[in-house]
């Protein structure tokens, strides 16, 4: 790994721990797929299994930093350092028995992120950023892509969740993107991932509607340490109040916000 501040290697240690974790108990679920009961309670206590992990060993390394997570909400310490956890996002995918669900931890300074790590266990592919020091798959540094063409592109999108208010908004956003590009738009179940995949120019841009801020926050600063553009759909920086979210790189950015608007 090529960055290695304190706060990095803690990271790093933490994920690597509970993403054995996350490995094992999915290799369970493809057994609990055709029993009876379905996996569901077993998922639910894993999510939370794998939090607990990632809270104590963050814990045990930053005592006096304060927590937001998913599951258990904010463990409020000193203002100054706040983490910022999702244990599992994309656990549809987890659930169904999908390949594609990571951990997600940023990390806030003064509420600024200033850095973070997406890891997907199940393909070893350790995202990780840091403020001014760039992003990284694994030891390969990355970069947004540098495609202009929306056409060209491939775009990725997440939800809408099936009883959120604004379910007519996002349809309709989704078909007016559906026009502008030949490439049909993917939604591959996990937005941290989404984010890391824009980081890694995987993929070059992706826009979400009701998000928390638990799925974006690690993606926030990969993105943007990759050299992409991160708002919401108005093109400024409120994508936790407005709940909208669009990672692109800076080729796209304009015209996806102009889709959007
Ligand atoms: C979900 C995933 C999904 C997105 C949903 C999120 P979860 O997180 O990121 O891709 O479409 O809006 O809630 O529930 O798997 O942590
Ligand atoms: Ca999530
Ligand atoms: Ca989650």
């Amino acid at each position: 790994m090529k960055l290695s501040s304190a706060n990095i290697n803690v990271m790093v240690k933490v994920c690597r721990k509970a993403g054995k974790v996350l490995v094992r108990d999915f290799g369970e679920i493809e057994n609990l797929q055709v029993s009876l009961k379905g996996p569901g309670d077993f998922v639910t206590a894993s999510d939370k299994k794998v939090e607990k992990i990632i809270i104590e060993e963050l814990e045990k390394a930053r005592p006096n930093y304060s927590i937001l997570s998913e599951e258990i909400g904010e463990i409020k310490k000193d203002e100054e350092f706040k983490w910022i956890i999702d244990p599992i996002d994309g656990t549809a995918n987890f659930l169904h028995g999908i390949p594609h669900f990571a951990i997600s931890i940023g990390l806030e300074h003064n509420k600024e992120i200033i850095s973070g790590i997406i890891y997907d266990p199940i393909k070893d592919e350790m995202f990780l950023a840091e403020k001014g020091n760039g992003s990284y798959l694994n030891n390969q540094r990355m970069r947004v892509s540098s495609r202009s063409k929306l056409n060209d592109c491939i775009i990725f999108t997440g939800g809408p969740k099936y009883k959120a208010d604004n379910r007519e908004i996002a349809l309709k956003e989704y078909n007016k993107f559906s026009a502008q590009v030949s490439i049909p738009i993917r939604k591959l179940g996990s937005a941290a991932l989404d984010m890391a995949y824009v980081a890694a120019g995987r993929c070059d841009g992706f826009w979400q509607r009701n998000l928390n801020y638990w799925d974006i926050a690690a993606g926030i600063i990969l993105v943007k340490e990759s050299g992409g553009f991160v708002t919401d759909f108005s093109g400024r920086n409120d994508y936790i109040k407005n709940e909208t979210v669009l990672a692109a790189n800076s080729k796209i950015n304009k015209e996806m916000i102009e889709i959007l608007k």
